[in-house]
């Protein structure tokens, strides 16, 4: 069966000063009609076809964060799911080892992160479709955005040969967060695609190819389950074992290297993705899936802008109201406001970094 994994424990700290520790992004009404983003992933496979049998939902977070994952879930409908809560956050290689360990031997995950967003969800429907049959036969699926900027912050997937009738590419390499030299040579080859971050395989090749790559990694999370208590719908892995394991994404600790070694036996491939896709990582992400206005405008709350162009305007509590300025962001709360330029978001976590150290 196909087992959605949500990966859900990241904080968020570019989409400040809504994104906060005890409340981060995935969980604030930033998805579709008021719906948090996790509540848009938990529901986001809904029209797969049915010849392909769903499990209910594997969702892994921080332990912080378990009633709020809970709550959500329950209000999106989402039945019968199971929410891991790790102790500490070890990144996200880790965080799918405790699902594969949690989930049946030979189901097939889906790996989701929870904070993108997909305007054509159908679209993302059908790769995990055409992806299926490939992940049962025991690949590590990828899926693949062609790329339109030389981004730094992302995965590169260079395509090779072509499998499955063209469902899906081989992969000749992967190479994670490239410098900005390397992300223009990738875009201007036209052999390279983004990765989206989503990861289908089953759950016994993925613990083969941790096994392989990451043994240290595999035995804390094993150690882990192994001590782990059960209540309610919670899973809690033992807190000292998973503390003592060491941290890192998938794509560094298992994707880099998976494409070199074929003799471990988890082919790596690629289904492209057109769905509309981005990663909701800092607000001028925002801004560009919002509806705009006649002047390029997303807001939100109660806003007046005035001779403005451009800018994203997030009220809260009182009334934000600009003229003359164009390309800004101002997120508004009850006790923080935000100024910043829209070509600069990304520079948000600074101001978190600093205000962690202040304190
Ligand atoms: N449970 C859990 N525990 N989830 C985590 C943890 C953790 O320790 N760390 C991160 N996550 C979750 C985040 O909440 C997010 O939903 C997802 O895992 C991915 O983590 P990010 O930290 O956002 O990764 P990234 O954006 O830098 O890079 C990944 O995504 C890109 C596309 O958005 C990589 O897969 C890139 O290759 C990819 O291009
Ligand atoms: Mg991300």
């Amino acid at each position: 069966s196909l087992v959605p994994v949500i990966l859900c424990g990241g904080s968020g700290t570019r989409l400040w000063p809504l994104s906060r520790e005890h409340y981060p992004k995935q969980f604030l009404a930033l998805g579709q009609e008021g719906r948090s983003m996790l509540q848009d992933t938990a529901t986001r496979l809904d029209g797969v076809s049915g010849a392909i049998a769903r499990a209910a939902p594997i969702v892994v977070c921080n332990a912080e964060h378990r009633f709020l994952a809970a709550q959500q879930l329950q209000e999106a409908g989402v039945q019968d799911s199971r929410i891991v809560l790790e102790p500490v956050g070890r990144n996200t290689a880790p965080a799918l080892t405790l699902a594969a360990l949690v989930a049946e031997p030979h189901a097939v995950m889906l790996a989701m992160p929870a904070d993108h967003v997909f305007t054509r969800p159908g679209e993302l429907q059908r790769a995990v479709e055409r992806a299926w049959p490939l992940a049962v036969e025991g690949a590590m699926v990828t899926f693949g955005i062609t790329p339109s900027r030389p981004e730094t912050g992302y995965g590169y997937i260079e395509k090779a040969a072509p499998v499955a009738n063209g469902a899906a590419f081989a992969i000749a390499s992967f190479a994670e967060k490239p410098d900005a030299g390397r992300a223009q040579d990738y875009l201007a080859s036209g052999q390279y695609l983004w990765n989206s971050g989503l990861f289908m395989v089953r759950a016994d090749q993925w613990l083969k190819a941790m096994q392989a790559l990451q043994a240290p990694m595999l035995r804390a999370c094993r150690a882990a389950m192994a001590q782990s208590r059960e209540d309610m719908d919670f899973i809690r892995p033992g807190a000292q074992d998973f503390g003592a394991c060491p941290a890192d994404s998938i794509d560094y600790a298992v994707m880099e290297h998976l494409p070199a070694q074929p003799a471990l036996g988890v082919p790596a491939c690629v289904v492209p993705l057109d769905a509309g896709w981005s990663d909701l990582g800092a607000w001028d992400a925002l801004w560009d899936v919002m509806p705009r206005d006649a002047n390029g405008n997303a807001t939100r709350g109660q806003t007046l802008a005035v001779d403005t162009r451009g800018s994203l305007l997030l009220s809260e509590t009182s009334l934000i109201a600009t003229v003359g300025v164009d390309n800004l962001v101002v997120v508004e709360t009850a006790d923080a406001i935000l100024v910043a330029d829209r070509r600069k978001t990304q520079d948000v976590k600074k101001i978190v970094a600093e205000l962690k150290a202040q304190r």
